[in-house]
C-alpha cells in the first residue's frame, strides 16, 4: 500500500485547523501540529490538544514567528497545511521561506478556505481581505513550492445560522431580508467536510498545483431558495424585504470596518455571484465533489 504523507498542521487549535487535524488522523496520516507555547496552558485549547494527542498526533512547539522551530518541524513532514485566521495570513511569508529552506515539502496548502481570492469582483470593498490571500499565492508560486488551494466558499457556521441576516444569530421567523438579484447562488460547507476534502487532496496528484473548488449538490443556493427551505421547515411564509444592490453598497460604505464585512461577503456571494459565476474546469480548477464522490457531506437542508 502507498505510504501516507506525513502532515504538519499550523493552526491545529483553531476552528478549522482542529477539524483538519482530526481528519488527518482519521485518514491514518502521521499527523504533526505546530502549537504556540501559550496554547498548552489555555484550558479550552489544552482540551483540544489532549484530544489530538490521544488520537496519535505529535505536538510540536513553535509559531509562525520562530523560523528555527518552523524549519525543524517542517523537516519531519512531507506536507504542510496552514489554517491560521484571515488576520494572520501574511505571517505565512516566513512559513513559505522555511518550506523553501527545508526543501522536503511535496505539497503546501496555505490558509485560504474561502472564496477564490483571485475570482472575487468586489475590489476596494474588502480592505485587502482577498488581496492578502492572493499575495500568498503569488509568493508560493514564485518560490516554486508545490501547492493545492482549497476554495470552499462559506463555512456553514458563518451566515447560514441566520439565513444570511447580518446581525442575527438565529433564523428570522417574521421578516427576512433578501439581498441583490435574489438568484445569485452562494455555497456553504460544514467545516468538518472542508477538512475531509482537504485531507483527500493531500496525496492526490490531480490536485497538484491546482485550485480545489467545493460546490457540492445540496450546498449551492440562492437567497430565494434558502428562504424557501426555511419556510418549508417552519411551515410559514415570511415577509420579504428586498434589498437592492445600491442600498446594500450604501450600507457597506456607511458602516465602519470591520463591522461591515458580513455585508461585504454577502455582496460578493449574493449580488456579484462570486462563488459560482465561473465554470470550475474551464477556469483551470478541479471540482472536489467529482474527485471524491465517496465523501459524505452535510447539505444545507440537513444542517
Ligand atoms: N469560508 C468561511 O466562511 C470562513 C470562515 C472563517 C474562517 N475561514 C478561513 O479559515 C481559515 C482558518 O480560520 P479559523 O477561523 O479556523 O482560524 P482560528 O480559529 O482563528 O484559528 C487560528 C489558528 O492559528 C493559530 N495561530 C495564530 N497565530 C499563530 C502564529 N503566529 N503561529 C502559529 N499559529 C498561530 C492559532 O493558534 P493559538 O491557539 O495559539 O491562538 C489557531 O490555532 C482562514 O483562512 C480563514 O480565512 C473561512
Amino acid at each position: 500500500m502507498e505510504k501516507k504523507s506525513r502532515i504538519l498542521i499550523v493552526g491545529g487549535t483553531g476552528k478549522l485547523g482542529f477539524e483538519i487535524a482530526k481528519a488527518s488522523l482519521r485518514s491514518s496520516h502521521p499527523t504533526f501540529a505546530l502549537i504556540r507555547d501559550e496554547s498548552f496552558t489555555d484550558l479550552h485549547k489544552s482540551h483540544k490538544l489532549q484530544t489530538l494527542s490521544d488520537s496519535g498526533a505529535t505536538l510540536l512547539k513553535g509559531s509562525l514567528e520562530d523560523e528555527t522551530r518552523l524549519i525543524e518541524a517542517i523537516k519531519q513532514v512531507d506536507v504542510v497545511i496552514c489554517a491560521v485566521s484571515s488576520k494572520q495570513v501574511l505571517l505565512q511569508k516566513l512559513l513559505i521561506s522555511a518550506i523553501k529552506q527545508a526543501g522536503c515539502v511535496k505539497k503546501f496548502i496555505p490558509s485560504e478556505f474561502g472564496v477564490d481570492p483571485c475570482k472575487t469582483r468586489i475590489s476596494g470593498l474588502d480592505h485587502n481581505f482577498y488581496a492578502r490571500k492572493a499575495e500568498i499565492r503569488c509568493l508560493v508560486e514564485a518560490e516554486g513550492i508545490p501547492y493545492t488551494y482549497i476554495c470552499c466558499n462559506f463555512f456553514m457556521s458563518y451566515l447560514l445560522p441566520s439565513i444570511v441576516q447580518p446581525g442575527l444569530k438565529s433564523p428570522p421567523r417574521d421578516k427576512v431580508k433578501i439581498f441583490g438579484d435574489k438568484n445569485a447562488k452562494g455555497v456553504f460547507m460544514k467545516e468538518s467536510d472542508v477538512a475531509s476534502f482537504t485531507i483527500s487532496a493531500v496525496d492526490d496528484p490531480r490536485t497538484l498545483n491546482k485550485v480545489l473548488h467545493l460546490r457540492p449538490r445540496g450546498n449551492v443556493y440562492s437567497m430565494n431558495e434558502l428562504v424557501e427551505i426555511w419556510e418549508s421547515k417552519i411551515g410559514k411564509k415570511l415577509e420579504k424585504i428586498y434589498v437592492p444592490e445600491e442600498e446594500l453598497l450604501k450600507k457597506i460604505k456607511e458602516t465602519p470596518y470591520p463591522d461591515n464585512m458580513d455585508m461585504v461577503f454577502i455582496y460578493s456571494a449574493f449580488v456579484k455571484g462570486d462563488h459560482t459565476y465561473f465554470d470550475i474546469e474551464s477556469s483551470g480548477g478541479v471540482d472536489g465533489t467529482k474527485l471524491y464522490p465517496h465523501l459524505k457531506y452535510t447539505t444545507i437542508n440537513l444542517y
